[in-house]
């Protein structure tokens, strides 16, 4: 294949991308994005401040607008995401109790509603677990509602939409010897072993210097896939240039491509001026949109299989 889409469509993966909504008007962004991703993630859209910006009161504007541009240019959307201790609406952020739980319900239920039949992948629930070395849950207002609130947001999103495939997706939970992969690992089989409706787990994969490219990371998703179910790259980005970033890029689609069930993997955004940090150039193509030594790499290692 001579694109990122073409080359993974081979082994039957997809290739995918986060998109922002007002970038879409940007002609080189669009194209590029047009050619190369066959799944789209809304980068900040489909959010619950996004979606519901006053309790009860939905707004599907900006997410409609990426939703409808995959669509119509044949591509299938991962929706991100149904419930996070982040980027909650101001509403939300105070609530406690069962009134908390309940919000949190109606809006998995509101919006896989919505969206169903649409959507290929939710993240039904995003970042839930703690970093460091407990491998335990994140404090939040969502936790504290319960520790079942993760399985109730999944049976929520099962129900309003059972055609889309349901996730749970986290960072930092790439090493196979992390207490938080351990965790969240734990969790799913737990699910699992329960008959609570999961289906995949993503792993988000920002990566830089401070936070590498595991050398475990075919161990990771190979476990977890062991578990029953299915595992994505949902959110790559790795800083740094040239060949030592390419060749960090090559080394997570290589652990994808060893796993049966690693189904696919999306980077989180199109050119480095695109991307969310700052600095670091984390990304397949420059500021102006030419190819850059990790794409290479990242097409390379697609079409070897
Ligand atoms: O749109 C407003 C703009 O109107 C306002 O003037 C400006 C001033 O702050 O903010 C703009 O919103 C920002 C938004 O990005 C769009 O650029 C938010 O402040 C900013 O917080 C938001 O950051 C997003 C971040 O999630 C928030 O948690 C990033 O774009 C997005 O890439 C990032 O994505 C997350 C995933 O959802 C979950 N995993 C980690 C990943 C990276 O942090």
């Amino acid at each position: 294949g001579s694109t990122l889409q073409a080359a993974a469509s081979e082994s039957g993966r997809y290739f995918g991308t986060a998109i922002a909504a007002n970038r879409l008007s940007d002609s080189t962004y669009a194209t590029i994005a047009n050619r190369e991703f066959t799944m789209i993630t809304a980068e900040n859209e489909m959010k619950m401040d996004a979606t519901e910006p006053s309790q009860n009161q939905f707004s599907y504007g900006n997410a409609d607008r990426i939703v409808n541009w995959a669509r119509s240019n044949g591509k299938q959307v991962r929706g991100h995401a149904l419930a996070w201790h982040s980027q909650q609406p101001g509403w939300m952020q105070n609530m406690s109790g069962t009134s908390l739980r309940n919000a949190m319900l109606n809006h998995v239920t509101q919006v896989a509603t919505y969206y169903r039949g649409k959507i290929h992948t939710w993240d039904v629930v995003n970042e839930a677990f703690a970093d460091g070395s407990s491998g335990g849950r994140r404090d939040s207002n969502l936790q504290r509602t319960g520790n079942d609130w993760i399985e109730a947001a999944f049976r929520a999103a099962r129900a309003a939409d059972p055609g889309a495939k349901l996730c749970y997706n986290d960072y930092n939970t790439d090493n196979w010897s992390h207490a938080k992969t351990q965790g969240v690992y734990s969790m799913v089989r737990d699910f699992k072993s329960r008959g609570v409706p999961i289906d995949c787990v993503g792993f988000q994969a920002h990566f830089n210097s401070g936070n590498p490219v595991p050398s475990n990371y075919d161990t990771t998703l190979r476990n977890f896939a062991a578990l029953g179910v299915d595992v994505q790259i949902t959110e790559l980005d790795i800083e740094g240039s040239g060949s030592s970033q390419a060749q960090q890029y090559q080394g997570v689609v290589q652990a994808c491509l060893s796993v049966a069930r690693c189904t696919g993997i999306t980077v989180w955004g199109v050119r480095d001026s695109d991307s969310w940090r700052a600095s670091g150039t984390p990304l397949l193509f420059d500021g102006s949109g030419n190819k850059k030594a990790a794409y290479t790499s990242v097409l390379n290692q697609l079409n070897a299989g």
